[in-house]
């Protein structure tokens, strides 16, 4: 599982750095997933130098920390997919299709429904609730700077948001629609195939199930939340966090939160077992659920999942991939038992909450789109 985790990281620097090259933010340190050391500004000589003593303030020390511990800002333009060159047209095609509730078969559930842009980019669920009013397995990950994610879902099973578009058209418990009948749909409106036919130039046949996915992708590209308080933090401004929030930092570093929460999205580069210590109960951790297992087949992914990431948390409750969690705090306690082997004191957890909440950045303004009319060719919604 090391070594997987590990080409997965030498995969997302490569990412790291193509984002990087379109945006205008540092270069973050290298990931590493060992301990953060313990970095000073003020080394002891080892020369006969004579020691020049440098004022370092509290914050620079601790921004240094951070960032030695390999948590970084996010970037502040589009986070560039792989193999789907952005326009603006595109990503205007893909904000439709994202709220347009007629790819499910029942013609009531969009993407925004499980994944409400005005609510965190998530449903506010233990889990989802999809066609016929089932309930799914999982809880709705946030859409939100989700593009800086190793793969797509809670198991990593999808490799990137144009792949992971397709899975809840389909999906009987989400939108329970055909492809066949998704391209049917967006077909018989005019106004569809014309958006298609000036996107996808080089398409014969532009409305297929592929260039939707990739305009939705294209839309998830520019769902970019920066200047959280902790990346204002980073950036320099030492009075973005507050000292309560400093002191939740310094612990989320020492206590060993950032092994696995690191990287511009805190999270989301790497799968470890929930549980690496100590197994939660079966409510946190439903032993149905076997999570990469499902992916891999391979026994040391029994319980793997993907590390979450952490942007925003404070938005998206309940937590963990089976909801069950609806404090922030109690999470934050559970994290430190079952992957620290940590019993954090009411006080310690609250600190740390304090510094997630820094985490929640701006929301990009998003207009709800006007969407062409059916026509006689549209197919009948089924309930
Ligand atoms: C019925 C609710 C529902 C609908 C509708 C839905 N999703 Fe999801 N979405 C989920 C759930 C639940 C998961 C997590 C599933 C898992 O991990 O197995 C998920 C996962 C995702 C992820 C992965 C995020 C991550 O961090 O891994 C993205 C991106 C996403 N959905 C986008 C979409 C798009 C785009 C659409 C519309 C085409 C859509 N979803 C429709 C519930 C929904
Ligand atoms: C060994 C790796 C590892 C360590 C160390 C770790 N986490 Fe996690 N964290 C994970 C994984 C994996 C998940 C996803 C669990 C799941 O399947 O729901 C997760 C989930 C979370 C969640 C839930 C997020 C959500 O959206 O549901 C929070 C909050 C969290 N971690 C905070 C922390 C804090 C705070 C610490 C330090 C006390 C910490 N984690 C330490 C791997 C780790």
């Amino acid at each position: 599982m090391m070594n997987k985790t590990l080409v997965g990281l030498v995969g997302v620097t490569a990412f790291a750095a193509l984002i990087l090259a379109g945006g205008k933010t540092p270069a973050p340190p290298e990931p590493s997933l060992a301990p953060a050391p313990e970095p000073l500004a003020v080394e002891a000589a080892s020369s006969d130098e004579p020691v020049v003593p440098v004022e370092v303030s509290a914050e620079a020390r601790l921004r240094e920390k951070a960032l030695a511990a390999g948590l970084s800002s996010l970037p502040s333009t589009l986070i560039e997919p792989r193999d789907n060159a952005i326009t603006p047209d595109k990503i205007e095609l893909g904000r439709m299709l994202f709220f347009d509730p007629r790819l499910s078969a029942s013609g009531v559930i969009s993407c925004n429904t499980c994944h409400n842009v005005g609510t965190g980019g998530d449903d506010n669920l233990p889990t989802s609730i999809g066609h016929g009013w089932q309930t799914g397995p999982r809880n709705s990950p946030t859409v939100f700077n989700a593009g800086l994610n190793i793969a797509q879902f809670w198991d990593g099973r999808a490799e990137d948001l144009k792949a992971q578009a397709k899975g809840p058209i389909q999906a009987g418990v989400e939108m329970a629609n055909t492809p066949m009948q998704a391209v049917a749909t967006v077909k018989s409106m005019p106004e569809y195939v014309e958006r298609f036919t000036q996107v996808f130039p080089e398409e014969q046949d532009p409305v297929n199930f592929d260039t939707i996915a990739k305009a939705i992708e294209a839309f998830e590209a520019t769902l970019v939340t920066p200047n959280a308080p902790f990346d204002r933090f980073l950036a320099g401004e030492d009075a973005a966090l507050d000292e309560t929030q400093q002191a939740g930092l310094e612990l989320f570093i020492g206590r060993g939160c950032t092994a696995c929460h690191s990287g511009p999205n805190i999270g989301g580069r790497s799968y470890f077992p929930f549980g690496l210590i100590n197994r939660p109960n079966a409510e946190v951790l439903p032993p149905e659920d076997k999570g990469r297992f499902e992916v891999t087949h391979n026994p040391a992914d029994e319980y793997v999942f993907r590390v979450a990431p952490l942007r925003n948390v404070a938005l998206t409750a309940p937590y963990f991939h089976s909801g069950r969690v609806w404090d922030l705090k109690e999470a934050v306690q559970v994290m430190g038992h079952a992957q620290l082997g940590l019993a954090l004191s009411d006080e310690e957890a609250g600190k740390i909450v304090s510094f997630l909440e820094s985490l929640t950045g701006e929301m990009p303004s998003i207009a709800y789109p006007e969407l062409p009319a059916e026509t006689a060719a549209t197919p009948r919604p089924t309930l």
